[in-house]
């Protein structure tokens, strides 16, 4: 079974996306990942996100094994991640790794913004996780905050608003609701309570 996940950022798609692999024993790919380490190492090339042939050259050379997840968490990498994910060549050059996750025997769950378009048009589930902004920058203010990032919450709520603009009207594979996708707003849920909805949403649509 392939579960694709969805949705613009803090909407709650990565704890949903874990918590099904983990519920219905699949692995699981945070496509997210891949787009902030590109940016990460464009900047340690000392090169711009917006130069298509650095961003391009690093998702290329992209070595996945050494991600480094404290320095791909942070709201800069996830603000320069929405500028070098808008570059054509950079989504082809991570596209065939995301295939072949999604197409493993026995299936995956993947989260990200062009899954149940764009990667797994063809994935069993589709879900699209949203909730309001205010809520969305909230989480990942106090994510950020935890992390010891010094960052206040007027500012994340701008880069939110910045990256879901970005994200939903690149060209190439926008941010986009599959027609098939189910709907899950999680602005007024606990995580356990979203999470039991999308394990609900997911056990409905396998029963056909
Ligand atoms: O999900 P996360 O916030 O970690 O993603 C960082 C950025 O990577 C997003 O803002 C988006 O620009 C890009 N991304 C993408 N396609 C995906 C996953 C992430 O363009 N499938």
């Amino acid at each position: 079974m392939i579960i694709a996940v969805d949705g613009p950022l803090a909407s709650g798609k990565g704890t949903i996306a874990r918590a099904l692999a983990a519920h219905f024993t699949l692995p699981h790919l945070d496509t997210g990942t891949l787009y902030r380490a590109v940016a990460v190492a464009v900047a340690e090339a000392g090169a711009q996100p917006e130069d298509a042939a650095a961003a391009e050259a690093a998702a290329r050379s992209l070595d996945i094994a050494a991600i480094d997840e404290t320095k791909i968490r942070t709201a800069g990498a996830g603000l320069t991640a929405s500028i070098v994910s808008a570059h054509p060549g950079v989504r082809a050059a991570l596209l065939t790794l995301q295939r072949e996750f999604a197409d493993q025997p026995g299936g995956a769950v993947l989260d990200g913004r062009d899954i149940g378009t764009v990667i797994a048009p063809h994935a069993d589930v589709k879900l699209f996780v949203t909730a309001d902004a205010q809520v969305r920058a909230g989480r990942r203010h106090a994510e950020l905050v935890n992390r010891g990032e010094q960052i206040g919450f007027d500012q994340v709520l701008d880069q939110l608003r910045q990256r879901d603009a970005r994200d939903a009207s690149r060209a190439d594979a926008p941010m986009m609701q599959a027609e098939d996708a189910v709907t899950l707003d999680t602005s007024e849920l606990t995580q356990g309570e979203a999470i039991r909805e999308a394990i609900a949403i997911v056990e409905a649509r396998r029963a056909g």
